[in-house]
């Protein structure tokens, strides 16, 4: 295999773990590595020097391959771009990046003749997008469905255990599986860019993120993981990448929200800070992948798998191509969730008063709304909470229902509702 001489943009929990994995590997030399904070300790033990002029880097031209572990948009964006124009082959880590930049960044690479690896944006450890690229490549994907963030996965599971929310999240936040500023991961932003390039691997369009319908997991109480269980599911936030043809019509099917995971599906058992993703093809069937979906050593296992299969290819004429998947220019936009239909799980707290039955079967009634199963529950105080699970409905139908049900007047409180899982 050819030397490499590589640069790396950061030197955190990714980039660490990458210098350890590169240490066994003679044929590629790290240069240089950009931090933002030189005087930082490191606990690494590293050979090369370290910069915060990200210029020492892009513009060494001994430098083939860039490898990018600092993450976020900007100024993240203008270094890639910097280096294709400069002819470095990519590999990086930041599915935020290209969520919002994809369609542009792989153009330039395309026209600058040079490829971009992106393996560990997605799932870490878990080998998902070369599973699609290359191993699926005979079929035609229609959906994947998957639990994408091991943080809000590690919560709902001491959820379970009997946790409230709030002490869940402390815990994740001391084990080091949550940031301080939980945002980007309990409201799905994370999981919305991973289905944005899950959809340009598996459907050649990139989902513009900010169409991606999102519901976090701040809401979910105890009280809801405990009735779930009750009926047979296990809650998990799900994403979901989907493309259907309607009327000659592509429908990108793209959403992140909590649903209602059968207790016997294979993504109900994936616990902890894991990943699974089940990938749907026409001649495959099913397939699931669990493993895990962060952390230093799984994700650079997948950098540097990305950087073996460059290596193995960079003196090899017009390799480019063949690791470049095809990705349309144009980025799509996701369905709104008004479209879907599902079942949907309801708890609410009602007036113990006679009749309240009847008045919610009115309301549902008049939207198309079928309930499957109703129960009360823990009627004192001239209050008592209302579990409904519903046949099939439509988004739209569920949701005005739910404004009506807010303007009754025996509602006392709205709890939650989410939907149940329904293969696509
Ligand atoms: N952590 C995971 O488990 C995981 C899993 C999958 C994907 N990813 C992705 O991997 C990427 C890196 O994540 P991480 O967890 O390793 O992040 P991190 O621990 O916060 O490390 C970020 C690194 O980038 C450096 N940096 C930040 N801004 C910089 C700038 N303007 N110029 C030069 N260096 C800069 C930081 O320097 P200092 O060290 O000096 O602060 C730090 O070394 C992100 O895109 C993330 O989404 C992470």
């Amino acid at each position: 295999m050819a030397r490499v001489v590589l640069g790396m943009l950061g030197l955190g929990t990714v980039g660490s773990g990458v210098v350890e994995l590169l240490a066994k590997h003679r044929h590629v030399t790290l240069k240089k590595i950009a931090v933002k904070d030189i005087n930082k300790v490191r606990t690494t033990e590293f050979s090369c020097p370290l910069t915060t002029n990200v210029n020492d880097i892009i513009d060494d031209p001994e430098i083939e391959v860039l490898v990018e572990v600092m993450g976020g948009e900007n100024p993240t964006l203008s270094y890639l771009e910097q280096a294709i124009k400069k002819r470095k082959h990519i590999v990086t880590a930041n599915k935020e990046v290209l969520a919002k930049h994809g369609p542009h960044l792989f153009a330039l690479a395309k026209e600058h003749g040079v490829t971009i690896f992106f393996e560990a944006s997605v799932a870490g450890g878990v080998p998902l997008l070369s599973t699609i690229h290359k191993g699926l490549e005979a079929n035609e994907i229609s959906s994947i469905v998957g639990i994408l963030n091991g943080t809000t996965n590690f919560i709902l599971s001491s959820m379970e255990a009997g946790k409230s929310y709030e002490e869940a999240l402390a815990e994740a936040q001391a084990l080091g599986f949550a940031e301080a500023d939980p945002t980007a991961d309990v409201d799905g932003f994370d999981v919305a860019y991973k289905l944005s390039v899950l959809s340009a691997l598996a459907h050649r369009h990139f989902v513009k993120p900010e169409t991606i319908y999102r519901e976090g997991i701040r809401t979910i109480t105890k009280e809801d993981m405990a009735l779930a269980k009750e009926f047979g599911y296990r809650i998990k936030l799900l994403g979901t990448a989907g493309k259907r043809d309607e009327k000659g019509k592509e429908i990108f099917d793209v959403r992140v929200h909590p649903t209602l995971v059968p207790l016997e599906h294979p993504l109900a058992s994936v616990s902890g800070s894991n990943n699974g993703i089940l990938v749907k093809g026409h001649a495959v069937g099913e397939l699931t992948l669990i493993g895990p979906g962060a952390g230093k050593l799984p994700t650079a296992s997948a950098v540097v798998g990305d950087l073996m299969n460059l290596a193995g290819a960079l003196k090899l004429p017009d390799f480019a191509s063949y690791f470049q998947p095809v990705i349309e220019a144009s980025p799509a936009s996701a369905t709104p969730p008004d479209e879907w239909k599902c079942p949907f799980y309801l708890r609410l707290v009602v007036n113990d008063t006679p009749g309240v039955i009847g008045k919610l079967g009115t309301i549902f009634g008049a939207n198309d709304v079928s309930i499957a199963t109703i129960i009360q529950r823990d009627a004192q105080d001239k209050e008592a909470t209302i579990v409904i699970l519903t046949h099939d409905v439509l988004g739209r139908n569920m949701n005005q229902a739910i404004e009506e049900l807010k303007k009754s007047d025996f509602l006392k409180t709205f709890g939650n509702a989410f939907r149940i899982f329904r293969s696509a």
